[in-house]
């Protein structure tokens, strides 16, 4: 990269504020500053917060604690056992923290149910009773398309509790979406509802769970032997005899007590299926041991748990991986009350997120940027509403949070004092890679910062060579770790060919860019398919969002970069306006201005090709943006598969704006 352009497209470097922990977080917080020193021998490190922080039916031997022997397919703690949901559940119980809330779930329509950490245990063994009741072992496949009620977080404990593997499908996913991820898996049972709740109204769940288990194209039965529903809407369903099952009368007939067997620590736990660049999504694959080690450790340390005063509320479903890490094993492994809601944030009103943080008095908020800039769009004047005076931490995750969102973040949610720590991970790394520890970090706002203690990352350029500071690379892991995937279901030349490649079999190829600054802290500048290449000079589209969402004309903002033939790539945005400044400039003045803005604030060769003004912006279900369709727009393509999108019908909405 050119050296003028560094200076010029540096717009986050200019990002000054520093916010160092108070001296009473820091007096009381969870993480230290030893724990570095300790993870720089990551296996010793690991080891450690194995046993310290999880109940092993069969303590693993300190030399089995990582085998490396045939990277990439790592093994952690290898001749331990352990069962994942006793370690989230019955020892609390037998610790004498029965009486605990485990879980508070709140419905759409404001129906609400407690479960104590006694009557989680119970909900489970009965579950498992009935797993086990239908035929289902050790190593199987269930799958599980079920809304954001309890009986979705206990599934995944019980299928975990007899050492079977689930694949949670998210309940927003079609017919075709789920039928692609039972085949792939094989799945031997589904378990779903007649529907749920979600911008106030009941949508049906069972009719595409029939249609998914239809015979394919050729013929083919499913291997899906039972279907187990849920009663959440009361809808009408209809019913395949000796297949389907009501999960109601089933479970009224089985046992209460059920006996936690012992698993090995690389019994896998977990398949989730994430999309990548091309091709069909892979089925990424995740084990028992190192997966529970690390998602209890990063959610203490991170979180700044205290299981006996805190309420820790995160946003994500369970059909995603923070879902599973940070909504059910993490938390749940440390004994943490939760909450979980069901609906979207603005039903029936859009202060609906701040009325449950004030009515469960939750103390940590666990959220995505994409959510934290339509809070801001909306104003401020929606979450003053209410009492958010319990929240004492904050997260971010998913994307890269800019400046203006993580400081709105910080000052209009957390009254001006919480830290925000913004959390950088994958569903292949299986819990959180990057981030500050609340209490010992001086937290910048938009950079994840640190890699956590007992992890080693590097940021590189194409030949392998660590970046100097300031300049954009490849982020990679260069040591294995213990909740890293295991492989991708039935496909492990993929599994190696995408991560595990292109530095060689022991570094892990993350596909983020980043950079490293001066204090050693790291920004992401997004998938580095999303980096834009104009005359020569590296540009990242969230460093152009960034500045686009700095000027107070923009709500949000999407950057894509669009073939051009002078300068290869050019840069191309849309941005959505505040609902007040949207009336005072008109879309030709606002463009200009915006243009002018990302010129000055980052440099000319920043400077948009085109600013287009829209009304929506592409996303998908978890919330991303989906750059390739603006993409598609940009260059005057017929726009591509539009399935994953949230609302299939914001492309033509786009398009005719454009027109
Ligand atoms: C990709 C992984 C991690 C759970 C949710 C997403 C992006 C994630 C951050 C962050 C910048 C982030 C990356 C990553 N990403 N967190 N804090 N800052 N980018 O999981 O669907 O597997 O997506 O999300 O690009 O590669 P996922």
């Amino acid at each position: 990269m050119a050296e003028n352009s560094a200076n010029n497209i540096d717009n986050l470097l200019h990002e000054a504020r520093r916010f160092p922990p108070s001296d009473d977080f820091a007096n009381a917080a969870v993480a230290t500053r030893e724990l570095y020193a300790q993870g720089e021998d990551p296996v010793a490190f690991w080891g450690s917060q194995a046993r310290g922080l999880l109940h092993w039916h069969t303590p693993f031997t300190p030399e089995r604690t990582l085998d490396w022997s045939e990277p990439p397919f790592a093994k952690w703690f290898d001749d331990g056992e352990l069962n994942v949901a006793y370690n989230c559940l019955d020892r609390h119980v037998l610790a004498g923290n029965g009486d605990r809330v485990a879980l508070h779930w709140e419905g759409e329509p404001g129906d609400s149910r407690s479960f104590t950490y006694a009557e989680l245990t119970t909900e489970v063994k009965k579950a498992a009773n009935l797993l086990t009741a239908l035929g289902v072992k050790q190593g199987d496949r269930v799958a599980i398309y079920l809304p954001l009620i309890p009986e979705a977080v206990i599934s995944m404990l019980a299928v975990a509790r007899i050492g079977a593997v689930h694949s949670v499908v998210f309940g927003g996913f079609s017919a075709e979406s789920l039928r692609s991820r039972i085949d792939d898996a094989s799945a031997v049972l589904v378990i779903t509802a007649d529907g749920g709740y979600r911008k106030g109204k009941a949508f049906p769940l069972k009719p595409t769970v029939d249609k998914a288990l239809e015979p394919n194209a050729d013929g083919q039965e499913s291997t899906v032997r039972n279907v187990l529903v849920v009663q959440r809407t009361k809808g009408d369903v209809d019913w395949h005899e000796r297949r389907d099952l009501w999960w109601h009368d089933e479970i009224a007939q089985v046992d209460t007590e059920h006996v936690a067997k012992a698993f090995p620590a690389e019994n896998p736990l977990f398949i989730l299926y994430t999309s990548g660049t091309t091709g069909k999504p892979k089925g990424i694959l995740h084990s028992s041991g190192g997966y529970l080690t690390q998602v209890a450790f990063t959610h203490k340390a991170v979180f700044d748990l205290k299981p006996e005063e805190d309420v820790y509320w995160s946003t994500a479903d369970v059909g995603w991986i923070t879902g599973h890490s940070y909504v059910v094993y993490g938390p749940l492994a440390n004994g943490a009350t939760e909450v979980i809601y069901e609906g979207t944030p603005d039903t029936p009103h859009p202060g609906r997120w701040w009325e449950i943080v004030e009515k469960y008095k939750v103390s940590i908020l666990y959220a995505a940027p994409t959510a934290i800039r339509t809070f801001m769009k909306l104003g401020r004047q929606i979450p003053q509403e209410f009492d958010l005076s319990s929240l004492r931490l904050l997260g971010s995750v998913g994307e890269p949070i800019n400046p203006e969102a993580w400081v709105w973040y910080r000052d209009v949610i957390g009254g001006g004092t919480t830290p925000v720590v913004d959390t950088w991970w994958q569903t292949e790394t299986g819990a959180i890679i990057i981030s500050a520890l609340p209490g010992v970090t001086t937290l910048k706002p938009g950079s994840a910062q640190v890699p956590i203690p007992g992890i080693a990352i590097d940021v590189v350029d194409e030949r392998f060579r660590s970046t100097e500071a300031d300049q954009g690379g490849l982020l990679v892991i260069t040591h294995p770790w213990p909740s890293m995937a295991r492989g991708i279901w039935g496909d492990p030349d993929r599994f190696v060919e995408t991560y595990w490649s292109k530095f060689g079999r022991t570094t892990y190829f993350a596909g983020d860019g980043a950079r490293r600054d001066r204090d050693g802290d790291i920004w992401l500048l997004g998938r580095v398919d999303d980096v834009m290449n104009v005359s020569g000079h590296r540009l990242s589209t969230a460093e152009i969002e960034s500045a686009l969402v700095s000027h107070p004309m923009v709500a949000e903002a999407a950057v894509v970069g669009a073939s051009d033939e002078t300068t290869g790539q050019a840069v191309v945005a849309f941005v959505i306006t505040r609902a007040s400044q949207a009336d005072a400039a008109a879309a030709d003045d606002a463009s200009a201005v915006l243009r002018a803005h990302v010129a000055e604030q980052i440099g000319a060769i920043a400077r948009p090709r085109e600013v287009h003004i829209v009304s929506e912006l592409p996303k998908t279900r978890s919330g991303k943006i989906m750059r390739r369709l603006l993409r598609d727009v940009a260059e005057g393509r017929e726009i591509g598969d539009t399935t994953t999108l949230a609302d299939t019908m914001v492309m033509s909405v786009i398009s005719n704006t454009l027109k």
